[in-house]
């Protein structure tokens, strides 16, 4: 993911063969990309719930979240080399950085040495980590960006201390060119340009309906390079971890890795920090003035720019509020679309950024939780948080989604990114009312909890990286798994 090509050679060719070809391959990837968004997904949840816990055999081959199993405390301390982009430091870090830190954090805690090499997210000097087992070396170069060979400089020489179990790298932090000279290496994908093509494609067509402006594609037409390029160079790594079950899938399908490389380990949020508390959430609505006579509060959240989808939601909410004066939206964050939001009238309320500490009463105040993101990128984490929280969740059919968040009806409503499905989707949910969307988000509450937790992300890493070291612990169940 942010992949930046050091030469783009395309550059040079003529643009009219470059067009063209890129034309042709753009409505392929289409095509394929169409597989998977008319896949049916609509299968029998609890069927395959079942089927999955009480799965026995080696853990390699399994198709599914390992997040799905129960995994015993581990007996063996590991040794584990991170490269991570960036490292948080202070409030409201990226998601890629916060996964990194909520899982070496939990890993030290469980007893294993954590060495990682990356570099502050705020891009200032700061002194390098060192609490109990959990070292944080800062190594960046003038840009900000992990400098490697200083990184492999203290990798060799912890590595001549005592032998690292494997390394891990949260997307590229660690180069391909480096990472194949590294035998024991997995990598977490966050986010691949398959995906972002599929959203670079969606983008296109909303913004430009009907074709009528004639101007270049340039962002959709830059991300095929891309694309191919990452399909290089990916097979540099060994191992391949997935955070939904639709990238690993294209990580088979599309990029041709071996099945036997590629693993799913979902992201996993603070689940004591999200929980269910209706009465937190009255208490925020009557705080943030919230009419009591209302019918339906909505709520979204996060960065308020237009490739996060608001202006799809702004012009559905408009057109929705017209025929039902009822519904209410709440909406948190900060960003150009907050201004627009307002202008929306009385059934609208920007609360601007919230802290992380609001958050989780915010979530609670609302009926469901609405993300019209363009991005299918990844998982997002507010879906999470949200289901974590009791809410069901609205948002966009893309494959990452249908396929490991939102299964079915019963846990939300999905979308076409345009704004007349946006709209049919909103009345539908109109229409089931508060009520139902309380039972809907008691199963989400059940379902996050069961997958979504960081406990959860914690124990499936440290299984992946004993699986890693020792055949052995690839076997499932062991003796004390629960
Ligand atoms: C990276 O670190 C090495 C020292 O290990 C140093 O010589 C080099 O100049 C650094 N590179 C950059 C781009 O900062
Ligand atoms: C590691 O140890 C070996 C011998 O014990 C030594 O030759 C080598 O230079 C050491 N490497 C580093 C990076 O310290
Ligand atoms: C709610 O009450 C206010 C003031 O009492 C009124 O103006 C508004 O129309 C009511 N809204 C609904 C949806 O009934």
């Amino acid at each position: 993911m942010g992949w930046k090509h050091p030469n783009r050679k395309f550059h040079s060719r003529p643009t009219l063969f470059f067009l063209r070809s890129s034309t042709i391959l753009a409505a392929f990837v289409f095509l394929a990309s169409l597989v998977y968004i008319f896949e049916p997904v609509t299968r029998d949840f609890a069927k395959t719930w079942t089927r999955e816990v009480h799965f026995r055999g080696d853990l390699r081959e399994a198709k599914f979240p390992w997040n799905k199993l129960c995994f015993g405390q581990a007996t063996e301390k590991l040794k584990l080399a991170v490269f991570s982009k960036t490292w948080p430091i202070g409030a409201a870090p990226g998601g890629m950085e916060r996964h990194a830190s909520t899982l070496y954090t939990a890993l030290a805690a469980k007893g294993h040495e954590i060495h990682v090499f990356t570099a502050p997210s705020d891009r200032r000097a700061h002194e390098d980590i060192h609490e109990h087992n959990l070292h944080v070396y800062f190594v960046s170069n003038d840009h900000g960006m992990v400098n490697c060979s200083l990184a492999f400089d203290i990798f060799n020489r912890e590595n001549n201390i005592s032998k690292f179990d494997y390394v891990h790298t949260e997307s590229v932090s660690l180069p391909y060119w480096r990472a194949r000279l590294v035998p024991k290496v997995a990598v977490t994908w966050h986010g691949v340009w398959y995906e972002i093509m599929h959203s670079k494609l969606f983008q296109e067509l909303l913004s430009n309906p009907k074709g009528q402006l004639p101007r270049p594609m340039t962002e959709l037409q830059e991300a095929i390079p891309m694309l191919i390029d990452e399909i290089r160079f990916f097979s540099n790594y060994k191992e391949h971890i997935c955070i939904s079950d639709s990238a690993g899938e294209v990580l088979v399908n599309i990029y041709q890795l071996p099945q036997r490389n590629v693993h799913v380990i979902l992201n996993g949020v603070d689940e004591t920090k999200f929980t269910r508390n209706p009465m937190a959430g009255a208490e925020f609505r009557k705080r943030y003035g919230v009419p009591s006579n209302v019918s339906l509060v909505l709520g979204v959240a996060g960065r308020l720019v237009k490739d996060k989808g608001h202006p799809l939601l702004c012009e559905a909410f408009g057109k929705i509020t017209k025929r039902n004066p009822g519904v209410f939206l709440l909406v948190a964050g900060s960003g150009p679309w907050g201004k627009r939001y307002a202008e929306l009238g009385l059934n609208v309320k920007v609360l601007g950024a919230l802290e992380p500490s609001e958050l989780s009463r915010f979530y609670n105040a609302i009926d469901m939780f609405v993300n019209p993101t363009l991005r299918p990128q990844g998982l997002d984490l507010t879906l999470i948080e949200a289901m974590h929280c009791g809410k069901p969740v609205l948002t966009p059919n893309f494959p990452s989604i249908t396929r490991t968040v939102v299964l079915n009806q019963e846990y939300g409503y999905t979308f076409s990114p345009n704004v007349e499905s946006l709209v049919e989707a909103l009345e539908v949910v109109i229409n089931d009312g508060p009520r139902v969307m309380q039972r809907k988000g008691m199963l989400c509450q059940r379902y996050a909890v069961s997958m979504f937790t960081a406990t959860k992300m914690a124990s499936s890493y440290e299984r992946f990286f004993l699986c890693m070291k020792d055949d052995r612990y690839c076997q499932y169940p062991l003796a004390n798994d629960c």
